[in-house]
C-alpha cells in the first residue's frame, strides 16, 4: 500500500530578483497514517520551503522528485484541492485580514472543505455554538471572533487562532510551521494540545520547530534533521534532547 505521505527526491527552487536559488535538494520523506513527525534544524535549511511546496505556492518551482498524498500526485493538485483533500498548512507567520470577521472568515473555509467532502454546510448559528466551545476550549476570549482576521493579534493569540482553525477543519495531515521566537510556555502547550486532540488513526501531522519544549509535550513518532536542502538524519523522540544538548554540529559533520 502507498504510504500517506511518501516525499521522495524532492527538489525546488526559487526565482529570486532573477537568479534561479535552489533550496530543496533532495528531500526524501514518509509520514505513514497516524503518525506525528517533526523537523528540525538549523534556520536557513529549508523548512519553511517544503510547507510551502507541500502546500503549493506559486512562487516555488520542483525541479525534480515526487510527493504522493494518499495515494495521488500532490504536486499536481491545486491548493483547493490539497485543502479539500485534508491538507492543512500553519504557516510561520499568519497572514492578518483588514476587514475581514473571524468568525466569517472561519466559517467559509470550513464550509469550502465540508462542501468539497460532500458533507452538509453549517448555517450561521450552528457554526456560532461549534466554534464558541472550540474557542473557550482554547482559552480564546469570545471577542476574539468579531474581530478581523488576525489583525493586532498578539503572537500567543495567532497561535491560538490557528490551532482553532486546525481544530474546526478537522484535516487529515497538519502542517505546522513554528516561529523560533515568542511563544511563551502556554502558547506552545496550547500548540501542542491542539495536535494531541487531533491524534487518531485518520490524522498525521508534520510539525516543524525548534523547540525542544514543545517535542516534549507532543512526543512525535519521528524527528527528521533538515539541513542545506535535505533530511541529513532521523530518530524517535529522544533525538530532541540530543539536539538541545550538543547542537546539529555532529550530523552536519556526517552528512558532509
Ligand atoms: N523568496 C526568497 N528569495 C530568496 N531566498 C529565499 C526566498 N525564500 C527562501 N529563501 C532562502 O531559502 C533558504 C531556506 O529558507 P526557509 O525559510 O525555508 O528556511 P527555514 O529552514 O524555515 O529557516 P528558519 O528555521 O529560520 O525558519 C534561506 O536561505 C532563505 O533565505
Ligand atoms: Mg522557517
Amino acid at each position: 500500500m502507498s504510504q500517506f505521505l511518501d516525499i521522495s527526491g524532492l527538489n525546488a527552487r526559487i526565482d529570486a530578483d532573477g537568479q534561479e536559488k535552489e533550496i530543496l535538494r533532495g528531500v526524501d520523506l514518509v509520514i505513514p497514517p497516524g503518525e506525528v513527525h517533526a523537523i528540525m534544524g538549523p534556520n536557513g535549511s529549508g523548512k519553511s520551503t517544503l510547507s510551502y511546496v507541500l502546500a503549493g505556492r506559486e512562487d516555488y518551482e520542483v525541479t525534480s522528485g515526487s510527493v504522493s498524498f494518499q495515494g495521488k500526485d500532490l504536486l499536481e493538485m491545486e491548493p483547493e484541492e490539497r485543502a479539500a483533500a485534508g491538507l492543512f498548512l500553519a504557516f510561520q507567520s499568519p497572514v492578518e485580514l483588514p476587514g475581514v470577521n473571524n468568525a466569517n472568515f472561519l466559517r467559509t473555509a470550513v464550509n469550502a472543505v465540508r462542501r468539497a467532502r460532500g458533507q452538509e454546510e453549517l448555517d450561521a448559528v450552528n457554526f456560532l455554538k461549534t466554534v464558541r466551545a472550540a474557542a473557550k476550549e482554547l482559552g480564546m476570549s469570545p471577542d476574539m471572533l468579531k474581530r478581523n482576521v488576525n489583525v493586532g493579534f498578539s503572537g500567543g493569540e495567532k497561535k491560538r487562532n490557528e490551532v482553532l482553525q486546525m481544530t474546526l477543519l478537522q484535516p487529515s495531515f497538519a502542517i505546522l510551521d513554528e516561529t523560533d521566537s515568542g511563544l511563551d510556555v502556554d502558547a506552545l502547550r496550547i500548540v501542542a494540545e491542539g495536535v494531541k486532540r487531533l491524534r487518531s488513526p485518520q490524522f498525521s501531522a508534520l510539525v516543524i520547530t525548534h523547540h525542544q519544549r514543545l517535542l516534549e509535550y507532543i512526543v512525535p513518532d519521528r524527528i527528521h534533521v533538515m539541513a542545506k536542502g535535505r533530511i541529513i538524519h532521523s530518530g524517535g523522540p529522544e533525538l530532541a534532547q540530543q539536539i538541545d544538548r550538543e547542537g546539529y554540529t555532529k550530523f552536519l559533520a556526517e552528512a558532509a
